[in-house]
């Protein structure tokens, strides 16, 4: 048997990252961790999370991924929901005998290894719902990107410091 576990986040589609930045981060105080390239959904997603689960933010960065298509079609708005699951096999297997009608019958491997599959909106009552179920690995991802972005901060801290001090001794010596 399996079980759901939490809300593990709601994606938004937005035509303009930092017209919905200007609300989501701005407005409501959310923190945005971080903002990602997903090539294979031809996006940019922000990840702001609460205290349980996230709201993304995803922009389509093609005219013909299904992210674009949803946003010509539908406009801005509620993209999808995404469940955590204990045991993603055992879920998909149970709506399957119950003949839901699954966009992937096997889960398909996302950002960071994590397995997810779609569930069709004309089964779960109009929302595409995601599953989702945290690879063991996951915490350790997170960290090492969290850890290479941190080192880009700092080396691009350290380019505008030399820049600086180039500019400073540069002032100094006016001769
Ligand atoms: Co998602």
């Amino acid at each position: 048997m399996f079980s759901i576990l939490r809300i593990n986040h709601v994606a938004i589609v937005v035509e303009d990252l930092d017209a919905a930045l200007d609300f989501w981060r701005d407005g409501l105080g959310l923190e945005v961790t971080h903002v990602e390239e997903v090539a294979e959904q031809e996006s940019m997603v922000a990840f702001l999370p609460t205290a349980e689960s996230e709201i993304e933010l995803v922009k389509p960065t093609s005219e013909t991924s299904g992210v674009a298509r949803y946003l010509r079609k539908r406009g801005p708005g509620i993209h999808h929901i995404c469940l955590e699951v204990d045991d993603i096999e055992a879920c998909l297997a149970h709506l399957a005998e119950r003949n839901v009608r699954l966009i992937n019958a096997e889960p398909i491997l996302g950002t960071g290894g994590k397995r997810i599959a779609f569930i069709h909106p004309e089964s779960t009552h109009g929302v595409l719902v995601e599953l989702y179920e945290l690879s063991p690995q996951e915490d350790e991802i997170r960290l090492t990107r969290a850890r290479e972005l941190a080192q880009r901060a700092w080396d691009q801290g350290q380019l505008v410091a030399d820049g600086l001090r180039e500019l400073v001794k540069g002032l100094r010596e006016p001769d």
